[in-house]
Order: C-alpha cells, then structure tokens, then sequence
C-alpha cells in the first residue's frame, strides 16, 4: 500500500490549535489550549485522569465542537471544513471497533471494503504484515491478545491512509508485553510519514514514543516541548551526587506542581519543591 495521501495535502502543521476552550455546563475543561503538531511526527498530550484529553481529540475529530477558538487539521478548519478533516483522519484507541468473530483479515477486508478501495484482499494483506500479523490473519479475532487486538485496530484506522491519526490511549488496559508491541506499531506509523497524536496518561509511553511532548493540566498547555527541552527545565544533578537525568515524571510533577500554585486546595506548590529536590539530590 502506498503512502501517498488521497486527502489535499495543505502546507503547515498537520494540525494548529489555538485558544481551544470547552465546557461541559459548569465543568470548564479546556480554557485556552494551543499547540501545533508537525507532519509526520508523534505528538503526545500527557495529562492525568480527566484533564481533558479525550476532549481536544474530540474537538479535533470534529465530533465535538469548541466553544471558542479554532482548530485546523491537515489545514482543514473543525468547525467550518467537517468534511475535509473528516477524510484526512482516523481516530483509535479506547474503543476496539474489530468484531471478534471475524479473523484479522476478515476485519480488515470488511474496512477496505466499505470504503469502496480496489483490491481490499491486497490492502489487508500489507497491512497484516506491517503490524507482524500475517500469522495470526486467518485466526478468529476472539483469539488475540490484547496488543494483538489493538494492533488489529490500529491497522484498521489506517484503511484509506489517513494523514493524521488520533490514538486516545492506545495502550490503556494493556500488559508491558503488548504495550511495547503497540509502541513498535505507533513508530512504523510516524516512519511512514503518518502524523500521530496520541493522547496517554503514562509518563513512560510520551518519552518511549513521542517527538514532542505537551502536558494538558487544569484546562491548558502548561509544557510543550521535546524530552530533552522537558528535562532541561530542572536543574542539572548536583556535582557531588551521581549525576542523575531528570525522568519526565520528575519534570511532570515538578510542572504540574507549579501550575497547581493558585489551587484553593492548598500545597500543591510545596509538594513540587520537595520533589524538585529529591530528584535533583539523587
Ligand atoms: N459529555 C460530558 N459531559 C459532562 N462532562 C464531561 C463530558 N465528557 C467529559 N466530561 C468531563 O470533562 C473532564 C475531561 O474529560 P476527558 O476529556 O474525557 O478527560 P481525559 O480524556 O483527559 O481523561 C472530566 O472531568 C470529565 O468527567
Ligand atoms: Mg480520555
């Protein structure tokens, strides 16, 4: 299968976000979110529980609508051009849309073929073998593994080669094992000049797969930057400890701690320092 987009392929950012605010009645989730996403790269919007995630994805899937701002996929507007973003992307991740009584070819013909595509045996054939599942094709889907079915999932989104893809947690609920299949699957993506965003709560997941990294917490962007920027917002280890590198987690809770300052709840503030510390005495 080539790679070659069927979509208008728009010059810029594969996706621009600017000013994204949304609430759900009272409960202001987003209040004023930008960042940009380059073409062809992994985007990971790293946020905890309910900081509103699934939200952007939703609003960038034109299956929500933003209260205020705009959003422009594959240059594409949201709000104005539904249609156009609509078949420049695909959207995965927390539902697992494959039937389990079908095989993994099965499921992946079906796909090609409701989308009307020449040759949809060839189509799930290249597929079955990018994601190392040419085996397990012909076996019932009900038989996978987790990874396996999510893997199945990802190939699936990819029927009609979508220039951006959204992955809202892809590996939410999996074991190591499989979450290190399903990351190998996120890089093929990327190598093959799909432009990947991916939503996770897992600190390890951003730094194993992502190009740049933006932490979403109490309804905005409070960090965007590649691993290395991230880290380099901590002080460097102290001279006379062993020289440790910050990990994302420490510069997650260093950040998210001070951006928690004006919390009505408390010390959220104090917290971070002493985690600050810890980290950079160690
Ligand atoms: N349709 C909805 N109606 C009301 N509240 C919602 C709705 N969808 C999400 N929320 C709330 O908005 C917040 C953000 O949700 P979500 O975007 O799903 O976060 P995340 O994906 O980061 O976990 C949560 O507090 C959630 O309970
Ligand atoms: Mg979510």
């Amino acid at each position: 299968m080539s790679f070659a987009s069927t979509t208008n392929q728009v010059q810029g950012p594969a996706i621009h976000v600017q000013g994204l605010e949304k609430s759900y009645k009272q409960l202001q989730v987003l209040r004023g979110v930008d960042f940009e996403v380059a073409r062809g790269s992994i985007f990971a919007l790293l946020g905890s529980n309910g900081a509103g995630k699934t939200t952007v994805v939703r609003i960038l899937a034109t299956l929500l609508r933003a209260d205020t701002g705009t959003a422009r996929v594959n240059g594409f507007d949201v709000a104005k051009q539904a249609a156009g973003v609509r078949e420049s992307i695909s959207l995965t991740g927390q539902f697992a849309a494959v039937d389990g009584i079908l095989n993994g070819r099965e499921n992946l013909v079906l796909v090609a073929r409701l989308r009307h595509l020449k040759d949809p045996g060839a189509i799930a054939d290249d597929l079955l073998a990018r994601f190392s599942l040419t085996e397990a094709g012909t076996r019932r889907v009900a038989t996978y593994s987790g990874g396996m079915r999510r893997r199945l999932d990802i190939a699936m989104s990819l029927i009609g080669n979508p220039s951006v893809i959204f992955l809202d947690e892809p590996t939410a609920g999996l074991d190591p094992e499989a979450r290190i299949e399903v990351w190998q699957a996120v890089k093929k993506l990327a190598e093959g000049g799909t432009t990947v965003l991916l939503t996770t709560q897992y600190l390890d997941e951003a730094e194993q797969l992502a190009d740049r990294i933006a932490i979403l917490h109490q309804g905005r962007i409070i960090v965007n930057g590649t691993l290395a920027e991230l880290k380099a917002l901590l002080p460097p280890a102290q001279a006379e400890y062993v020289e440790k590198q910050p990990s994302l987690e420490d510069v997650f809770f260093a950040v998210v701690g001070e951006a928690g300052e004006d919390d009505p709840n408390g010390d959220t503030d104090k917290g971070s320092q002493d985690r600050l510390t810890m980290s950079t005495k160690k």
